[in-house]
């Protein structure tokens, strides 16, 4: 962010627009529906829609040029004249006195910019594009406004008259949070979009008499994050991740989706990488169990599915053993998220029937510092299917070297991807022979994923997602 959304209250603040034509008529419409009653519009010339808006009070015409003093005392200033030298000594003179101004096409003159607005008063919502791109912040405006329902506004007015009434009722910010978090999901919302006020006010009343004031159970959300591209989240995962007090997260969760955690949620990081364990599973398991059981609302968040390589079964059954509440949200793994970014289909009835999902995890060997893979390079070595291994970067060679063992062509194409779904996604292909020193040359780095078998040639036709070069 450049610059720092804020709403200004207007009321009895003087407010002054330089500019008598059709653009400061619209800028002035604007504050009068901000309610701002102060309004002084200075304009050798002025319209005739200026005068016959000034006779509904709020605003006064004063059709005189531009003298730098009109300024004095101001708590804004907009400048919408079509002359830019005017314009500009506008800006001058309210920057030499600390006054916001605005002046209309010419950002570097500004001190603030004026938002696209979506207005469901009393809940407005301003979008910017700093600038950058208007007709972007246009169109998002205009999603958003089919988005939310005329009556939210409604909504907000009626949990406005009913603050004090909660406020009475619950003693703590989170038992308030939690009764409106409540209502919001339930059929209070519908009766108001359905035009039913009296009912929904009934609503609101019975639930605040019925409640139960007692400390709230906590309960554990295992949500699958996915791969990294946020867009992949579910729609389930997006609204629990909004209602969490607390996020405990592991180190493949990508920013993007880190960012739609809500904003007042405590950050727990207890990441993982193959020899850094920022905290043991065991304490973990514990940590989730503990923060539940205090009350809390806990997001357990995992890169892509948490049943899928990711410990979330470990996770449930220690909540089960403690009586938490929890609810699981399935993710995209990498494999399904990976794969698809990669334009790779992990099954074709030409080529592959069937699609293994392996763990190239090393283990150290039995009494020894030496690491090992324990897998059944029989069963892998079958043809007509796709291998997808996770976490294989280290144990690559070993791969590569088994399956050569085992039969497998040093023919069959093979791809890693490192970073999938992301802007930073970065893929290798190669046949099996070849692949690590093309790993190599093109220094890939974890997280990464490779993906084994006549599959990986459709990606020439395929790949989709990646620039063109
Ligand atoms: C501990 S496993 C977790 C898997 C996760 N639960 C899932 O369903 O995708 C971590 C491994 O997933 C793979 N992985 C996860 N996200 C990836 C991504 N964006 N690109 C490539 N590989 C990824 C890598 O092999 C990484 O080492």
């Amino acid at each position: 962010m450049q610059s720092l959304p804020i709403f200004i209250n207007l009321i009895d603040q003087r407010c002054v627009v330089i500019g008598g034509g059709d653009v400061a008529l619209r800028k002035i419409s604007m504050l009068r529906k901000a309610q701002a009653n102060k309004v002084d519009c200075y304009a050798t010339e002025i319209s005739a829609s200026l005068l016959t808006l000034e006779k509904a009070g709020g605003l006064q015409c004063h059709a005189r040029a531009f003298s730098p003093e009109q300024l004095d005392g101001a708590c804004i200033v907009i400048a919408a004249t079509d002359d830019a030298a005017v314009n500009e000594a506008v800006s001058i003179a309210a920057k030499a006195r600390n006054i916001p101004v605005n002046v209309v096409d010419a950002p570097k003159l500004c001190t603030f910019t004026m938002a696209s607005l979506v207005d469901r008063s009393p809940i407005v919502i301003a979008i910017s594009s700093e600038g950058k791109a208007p007709v972007l912040a246009r169109y998002i405006r205009a999603k958003i406004e089919t988005m939310l329902p005329a009556s939210y506004g409604r909504i907000a007015t009626i949990a406005g008259e009913f603050r004090e009434k909660v406020k009475a009722r619950f003693s703590t910010v989170d038992q308030r949070r939690y009764f409106w978090e409540d209502m919001l999901q339930g059929p209070f919302v519908e009766r108001v979009l359905a035009g039913q006020e009296v009912e929904a006010k009934q609503l609101l009343d019975e639930a605040i008499s019925t409640a139960d004031n007692a400390a709230k159970k906590g309960e554990v959300y295992l949500v699958g994050g996915g791969p990294g591209d946020p867009d992949l989240l579910t729609f389930r995962a997006l609204r629990l991740m909004q209602q969490c007090d607390v996020c405990v997260y592991d180190k493949l969760v990508s920013p993007e989706v880190m960012a739609l955690v809500r904003r007042d949620a405590e950050l727990m990081y207890v990441g993982k990488s193959r020899s850094n364990h920022t905290m043991p599973q065991e304490q973990i398991n514990a940590l989730l169990a503990r923060l539940a059981l205090e009350g809390k609302r806990v997001l357990r968040l995992k890169g892509g599915d948490p049943f899928i390589f990711g410990r979330g079964g470990e996770e449930i059954e220690t909540l089960m053993q403690h009586g938490v509440p929890f609810q699981v949200v399935p993710g995209i793994t990498a494999a399904n998220g990976v794969s698809t970014y990669a334009g790779i289909p992990l099954t074709h009835r030409d080529y592959s029937q069937a699609c293994l999902f392996i763990t190239g995890h090393l283990k150290p060997k039995p009494d020894s510092d030496e690491m090992n893979l324990e897998l059944d390079w029989q069963a892998m070595a079958r043809p007509n299917q796709t291998l997808v291994i996770y976490m294989g970067l280290v144990g690559l060679p070993i791969i590569c070297e088994q399956l050569l063992a085992h039969g497998v062509s040093p023919d069959m194409p093979a791809a890693v991807v490192q970073q999938g779904t992301t802007q930073h996604q970065k893929v290798v292909t190669a046949s099996l022979e070849d692949l690590i020193a093309e790993v190599q040359a093109a220094e890939i780095k974890a997280p990464c994923l490779t993906i084994i078998g006549e599959v990986v040639q459709l990606r020439k036709r395929l790949n989709w997602f990646e620039p063109k070069s």
